[in-house]
């Protein structure tokens, strides 16, 4: 599904969201409170830009972004070679839930607006929990239904009747339709959270941002505890 709409992913993002998109992905990468020298991981990488940005705000880190979808991975690599990060970010095929790395081999792993996407949470969410180091973090961010707030009816109208429709013109596909369908059917942040807990996350913070039409879940592998 996103290889059809790779072309057009990041123009839709910034158009679709106000470019608020943005704005998520550094909260994230400020609250992953990366060492000096880190390696990070960041799953269902698609087009890169959370891997780009972690990269642009600590020039001592290298990362990898992992994605089962070759042209989302095709169109983030271009920009890695455009923007001269070819030496310390690498995009490579993968999935979430099988990860081809060793136990506690970075010292952070995030994934932004794909664990909507990944047919076995618990596996991806175990895999995360695994392959980070004890004490490094683990950073969820996610679209939610947005119910914060006397204008969250207008968000919510925006995310239910807007993006479908602009998304659906813009890309000419109809996959926006799914993904209204899939942020109302994640679960609420409490539930989501007892789910890392299961999967072997201490959860440490939990933020809502935009009237709740995105949340930030952020936690630590048990060992540290
Ligand atoms: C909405 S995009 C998010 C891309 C990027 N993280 C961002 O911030 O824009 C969702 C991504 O999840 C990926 N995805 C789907 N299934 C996956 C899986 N099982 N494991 C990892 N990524 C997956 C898709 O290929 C797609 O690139």
């Amino acid at each position: 599904m996103f290889d059809q709409i790779a072309g057009r992913y990041d123009l839709l993002n910034r158009l679709m969201s106000m470019g608020i998109d943005q704005s998520w992905r550094r909260k994230t990468v400020t609250a992953m409170e990366l060492p000096p020298n880190a390696r990070v991981l960041d799953l269902a990488t698609g087009t890169g830009d959370l891997a780009l940005m972690i990269a642009r705000r600590h020039p001592d880190a290298r990362v990898v972004g992992s994605d089962p979808s070759k042209r989302m991975l095709e169109v983030g690599i271009e920009k890695v070679k455009r923007i001269g990060l070819t030496g310390r970010v690498e995009l490579q095929e993968g999935d979430a839930q099988a990860l081809p790395f060793d136990d506690d081999s970075f010292d952070g792993c995030c994934i932004a607006f794909g664990i909507r996407n990944v047919p076995d949470r618990d596996a991806a969410l175990a895999e995360m929990a695994r392959v980070t180091k004890p004490g490094g973090r683990v950073a969820i961010l996610e679209l939610s239904e947005p119910h914060v707030g006397l204008l969250s009816p207008v968000a919510r109208f925006h995310v239910r009747q807007v993006v479908p429709l602009l998304g659906g013109m813009l890309s000419g596909s109809r996959e926006y339709r799914y993904l209204q369908k899939s942020i109302a059917a994640f679960p609420p942040a409490d539930e989501f959270a007892e789910q890392m807990r299961v999967a072997g996350l201490n959860v440490l913070d939990i933020k809502s941002f935009t009237f709740g039409a995105c949340t930030l879940f952020v936690g630590e592998p048990w060992e540290a505890s």
